[in-house]
């Protein structure tokens, strides 16, 4: 049975009737890292992997929601105290309270949900989910509240619900995500621009390491709060520095003795992420995938050794891929575990995955797993 009908005949059996179906999509991110909450650049797209959600308003004061994957059901109000417990659920009371802080309005319905996308594997799944509520949320109660507000409202989920201080992209990404084409995305001024992907002879593959890091999220919150003190460190100096973003190299030498090494090194690394994502911007206007993949290898060097949010098995894939002639490979997402993003030339393709597979094996005990990128549409309503 496919995964609509799944959902609508669970929803049928829960709560009687039937609701809309709506989707939203997990993301990739070409190059740009860490760079979104410090004001920089992100180059990502929407995948054809996400959250699927049958849902209907149901006139009373209360949610009703059922994941499929967790085969899990809860029931809230729509109060500050009424939080569920479940983590999943906790991702759609954030994302009503979000819409009700903004003015939007929502009252009871209910929910059957279920997705695709593999969790914990850097895919950005719990963006799926807070898109595809926050999209149905404003299309079923007609608050016509605008794109940026639905992706911000998923981003203060993270930042209030769930403890993750998160940057803009996913949700941009989720939200905002075209078919066949990768965003660059200013998280600064949050100016925007499509870039149609399709590289000739070229085949963009992740390589799920199936690692998934237990602290992730506090690490990453450490993360920010090094490229917080180093901003303000420069911005001494440099009073228009009110992101690391904004930040040249050579300022950050000058407050070396002032900030500990590992927050100088935190900052070097986002600086230079800064200029690849431009660069990597020119080579695909001039259509060179050599310097597009000469970037992502920097990058991951800089995410393993300067920003530490590598792991051994990240690495190891990385190494392989280089062995493997492939044009460009690096962890990517937040880190600590989850895929490798890979462009590989076609004729090589067959081979870089067979080695992948093989070699990681026999030093990790386990497969990797392999999943083609398929660039999609962000949130919607499913219509047939
Ligand atoms: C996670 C966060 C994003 C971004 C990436 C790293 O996916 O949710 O906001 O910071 O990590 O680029």
């Amino acid at each position: 049975m496919d995964l609509k009908n799944k959902i609508q005949e669970k929803f049928t059996s829960l709560y009687g009737t039937a609701g809309e179906f709506f989707s939203s999509a997990g993301r990739i991110n070409l190059i740009g890292e860490h760079t979104d909450y410090n004001g920089g650049y992100v180059f990502p797209g929407a995948i054809d992997k996400g959250i699927t959600a049958m849902i209907a308003v149901n006139g009373t004061d209360k949610v009703r929601a059922y994941s499929i994957d967790y085969d899990e059901s809860v029931e809230f109000g729509l109060n500050e105290e009424d939080a569920p417990k479940q983590s999943w659920a906790r991702y759609i009371f954030g994302v009503c309270r979000e819409t009700i802080k903004r003015e939007g309005k929502v009252s009871g319905f209910d929910a059957v949900f279920a997705g695709d996308v593999p969790l914990g594997a850097g895919l950005s799944s719990s963006a799926a989910l807070e898109s595809t509520f926050a999209f149905a949320i404003n299309t079923l109660f007609k608050n016509e509240l605008d794109k940026f507000t639905l992706a911000k409202i998923g981003q203060s989920t993270e930042h209030n619900y769930v403890g993750v201080m998160c940057g803009i992209m996913d949700q941009f990404a989720s939200v905002f995500g075209k078919k066949g084409s990768l965003i660059r995305l200013n998280t600064k001024t949050m100016e925007y621009k499509y870039f149609p992907f399709n590289p000739e002879g070229y085949k963009l593959v992740l390589v799920d390491s199936c690692v998934k890091h237990e602290l992730a999220s506090s690490a990453y919150n450490e993360r920010r709060l090094s490229c917080e003190r180093a901003a303000a460190a420069i911005k001494k100096n440099h009073p228009e520095v009110d992101f690391l973003s904004d930040a040249k190299r050579l300022w950050l030498d000058e407050v070396r003795e002032e900030i500990s090494s590992e927050d100088f090194l935190r900052a070097e690394y986002v600086i230079g992420e800064v200029q690849r994502v431009l660069d990597v911007s020119d080579a695909l206007e001039r259509g060179d995938y050599e310097t597009v993949g000469e970037m992502m290898y920097q990058t991951h060097f800089g995410l393993s050794k300067l920003y530490e949010v590598s792991c051994e098995e990240l690495d190891f894939l990385n190494k392989l891929a280089r062995k493997c002639d492939v044009t460009g490979s690096r962890v990517m997402g937040g880190g600590f575990g989850g895929c490798t993003i890979n462009l590989v030339k076609d004729e090589l393709y067959d081979a870089f995955i067979a080695e992948a597979k093989t070699k990681f094996a026999e030093r990790f005990g386990h497969e990797p797993k392999v999943y083609d990128v398929v660039i999609s549409d962000g949130a919607r309503v499913l219509v047939d």
